[in-house]
Parts: structure tokens; C-alpha cells; sequence
């Protein structure tokens, strides 16, 4: 069935697979540079009662992807083996040619995973370290990264060293982040592993310096001694308007079921072709020129970096597939426009929390330093209770989970200027009682 038939099946059908809302806006409204916020909030089914301020957790998906993911669907219940054998690589080619369209990558060198951390552990535990080696990391990366670093020492016998950025995030210096990496490299370091956006903070280190400190090390190393440098760019991607080659790093990790607005359960890596060498497969790929040669029909062709990495197996295919939707929604948005708008909610947002006595703001206010995470405590209350009593006024934020725990609030393109005004109302009430 073509999309076309498939929304006209739905439409006949009464729309049962879509909510109202989404049905009606996927109707009436094209997304496109012109599309205002308004009604780009109504390609989501989110409930209209609550102001939905954690979307840097986990998406609701928006009409565009909603519709792939039930046209994909509706094929596999029809006849799940003959659609999958005739559509597989078809679309995982797609998948992987709209990433590296929007990433400006080659398609080749984008791997497909279910999620960051899934990128992240296959990255890392696949690494091809020796003891005496060691990667640095820092204290502000997601438990994903650490778990998948300790993986790969124990595997390996390599060594993980973590420094700190900076002790107080809101007052976050870019020279000395820098240079706390230019610092802590020695002739030992084979892998630097950082995030992006700290999901603990709201942090946004300058990725491309970095990767411009390690370039100039590597101009003194050979291939056995060179440094692999890896992000993992969950928030930034569908926030930061970037591309690859923008970030001068060897490996870039992301879920793509956050801030992108992709199918739950859907993520991508790059690597730099030279780079992938490094690591190793976890699940081995099914790409056919492996199988089929696995299997004795063809020439043994090495598959390339990316199409190595992409797991085998079979998986939740209408979700897989529809992952390049989510990828053409941002370009019809605009990359630079889609990152005028998150910030600028941000920015009204931490100006906001700023100026309500006993909030503290952890998040910088510069916007070199910061993307669509804001964290703040309020008083003395635990961040926990501040959430609570956020959501008892019907705004859904979420706590840091990390050690230091803080409220955070993420306003993304499904929020409003209001919005943001009726959270810091609420902050500002929790404040004084
Ligand atoms: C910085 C960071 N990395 C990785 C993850 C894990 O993401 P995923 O759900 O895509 O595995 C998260 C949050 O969940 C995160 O905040």
C-alpha cells in the first residue's frame, strides 16, 4: 500500500491509528520553513492538559513519523517476511541516506542502532585498546558512557581516566574547558570520550576546539599512537544547527527518539571512514554483502565502516524504517531556524528563573555554552519535590540522574513563549510558599 492509499485506509477507517489532532493536522498542514509553532504543535498527540517540558528524554512522535511508523506497520502485519525481504535494505539505505543528508556525512559511514546508548557501547566496548593505554573521559558524561568505558577496560585492560570541566557549570569558562582536556592528554591517551550537552547541567562544551586540540596532538603521532576522539551529541542533534565535518572528532553517537522527534527505539553513529578501524562489531551486521558471502554465494568484500556497525537481527522494523521522516521534518523546519527557537525559549526561560529569589540556575546563560537544558534547584527542596510540585500545576519536567541532582526543564519546538511564562509562574509560587 502507498502512503497516499494508506492515509486515504485511515481516513475511511475513522483514523483509529492516529489520534484526532495529529489526523487533523497531518490533513491540513505541511511542514515547511513557514509552518508557525502553533501548528507544528498540533503534528503531536500530546495531551493538551499538561505543558510537556521533558522532551530531551524520550519523544512523543510527531504526525509525519506517526504515519510512517503505521504504514510500515500495517505492510508487516500484512505479509511480515515478503515486505521485509523486499523492502530491508531498501529503506535502511534511506534511513541512513537522510541521516547523512542532514548530518552532511557519507551515508556510508552512518551506522543505525536503537538508541545513544547503544552507539556508545558498541563504539567503546568494541574498542581495540591495549593495557597501558588509556581513554579520557570526563566527570560529566551520562552513566551510558561510563558503563560502556568500564566495559571496554575490563575487556581490554586499558585504563579510563575522568577529569572535571569545571566546578561550577553555570559559571562554565570555554578556555578552561579546552584546556582541561589539552592538560590531561599524555602519551598514553588513545581515546577521548565527551558529551556534547551534559545532560546533569545543560553544559554545552565546544566540541570543535576540543577536536582541534587532539587534531594538533595527532600531527606528532603515528597510527598506533593517535587519539580517537568521540562525542556522544544526543542534545545537541535536532537543536544545534551543525554538520559533521563541523566537529573535527572521529566518532559522533545520538539517539534519534529525543529533540530529532524520531521513532522510540531509534539512534545513529558516525564514524570517519579511516576511523572505524579502531573498534569492532558487537552485532555483527546482516548487511547482505556479509551474509551472502558468510553463507558462500559471493566474494568475501569487506562491508564498510558504518554498514559493519549497523546491528543485525531483526528488530522493530516500522520504527526503524520511519526514522528518515524524522530526519526530513527538521530539514523542511530549517536547522538554523529550529536552533533560534530552542534557544530563545531557553534563554527566556533561565532569564526568567534568574531573577526569582532562591532559585539557583546551574545552567550557563551564554549561549556558546548551553542548548535546550535548563537546570535550577529551588532553595533547600530537594529537585525531586520541585518536579513533584511542578507536575501537580501540570508541567511535566524531569530530575537529573546523576549524583548531584537537579529540576530540569527542556522547552523544545512543541512549547510555547506561554508556556515558559506559566513554568517560571509556577517556579516563582513554589518559591515563596
Ligand atoms: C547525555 C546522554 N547520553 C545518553 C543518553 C541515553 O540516551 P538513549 O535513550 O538514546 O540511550 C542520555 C539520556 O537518556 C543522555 O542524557
Amino acid at each position: 500500500m502507498g502512503r497516499r492509499s494508506f492515509l486515504g485506509a485511515l481516513a475511511v477507517t475513522g483514523g483509529a491509528l492516529l489520534s484526532g489532532a495529529a489526523e487533523a493536522a497531518a490533513a491540513n498542514m505541511a511542514p515547511g520553513p513557514n509552518m508557525s509553532w502553533q501548528d507544528f504543535r498540533k503534528l503531536f498527540a500530546l495531551r493538551p492538559d499538561r505543558i510537556h517540558m521533558a522532551g530531551m528524554v524520550l519523544t512523543s512522535h510527531p504526525a509525519p513519523v506517526a504515519q510512517a511508523i503505521e504504514m510500515h506497520r500495517a505492510e508487516l502485519q500484512r505479509d511480515p517476511v515478503r515486505y521485509l525481504d523486499e523492502k530491508r535494505w531498501h529503506f535502511e539505505r534511506e534511513v541512513s541516506k537522510a541521516a547523512a543528508h542532514y548530518l552532511n556525512a557519507n551515508t556510508e559511514d552512518i551506522a543505525l542502532t536503537d538508541s545513544t546508548s547503544m552507539g556508545t557501547s558498541f563504539l567503546y566496548t568494541g574498542m581495540k585498546l591495549k593495557p597501558g593505554e588509556e581513554v579520557l573521559t570526563t566527570t560529566h558524561d551520562h552513566f551510558s558512557t561510563e558503563m560502556a568505558l568500564a566495559e571496554c577496560a575490563a575487556r581490554t585492560g586499558c585504563t579510563v581516566r575522568r577529569i572535571s570541566m569545571f566546578q561550577d557549570p553555570a559559571a562554565a569558562d570555554e578556555g578552561a574547558i579546552v584546556d582541561s582536556i589539552r592538560r590531561a592528554i599524555t602519551p598514553k591517551t588513545r581515546v577521548v570520550a565527551v558529551t556534547w550537552v551534559h545532560s546533569a547541567t545543560g553544559v554545552k562544551i565546544p566540541v570543535r576546539k576540543i577536536g582541534d586540540v587532539i587534531q594538533e596532538v595527532n600531527r606528532s603521532r603515528g597510527e598506533n599512537d593517535r587519539i580517537y576522539y568521540c562525542v556522544d551529541g544526543v542534545h545537541a542533534l535536532g537543536i544545534e544547527d551543525f554538520t559533521i565535518p563541523d566537529l573535527n572528532c572521529d566518532f559522533w553517537i545520538a539517539g534519534t527518539h529525543k529533540w530529532l522527534f524520531g521513532p522510540r527505539g531509534t539512534g545513529v553513529m558516525w564514524g570517519k571512514a579511516e576511523s572505524w578501524k579502531i573498534t569492532r562489531p558487537t552485532i555483527h551486521t546482516w548487511d547482505p554483502d556479509s551474509l551472502h558471502a558468510w553463507i558462500g554465494w559471493t566474494p568475501d568484500v569487506p562491508v564498510g565502516g558504518g554498514r559493519m556497525m549497523s546491528r543485525g537481527g531483526y528488530h522493530s522494523f516500522e520504527h526503524q524504517w520511519a526514522l528518515s521522516e524524522a530526519f526530513a521534518l527538521h530539514e523542511k523546519l530549517g536547522k538554523r531556524r529550529v536552533q533560534d527557537r530552542i534557544h530563545a525559549l531557553n534563554r527566556q526561560l533561565k532569564e526568567g528563573l534568574r531573577k526569582i529569589k532562591d532559585v539557583r540556575l546551574y545552567t550557563p546563560m551564554s549561549e556558546q555554552l548551553s542548548a535546550g537544558i535548563t537546570c535550577f534547584n529551588v532553595g533547600s527542596l530537594p529537585a525531586q519535590v520541585v518536579v513533584d510540585k511542578l507536575f501537580e500545576r501540570k508541567i511535566v519536567g524531569s530530575v537529573t540522574p546523576y549524583k548531584a541532582s537537579y529540576a530540569r526543564l527542556t522547552p523544545g519546538l512543541m512549547n510555547s513563549e506561554a508556556e515558559v511564562e506559566k513554568a517560571l509562574e509556577t517556579v516563582r509560587a513554589i518559591a515563596s510558599a
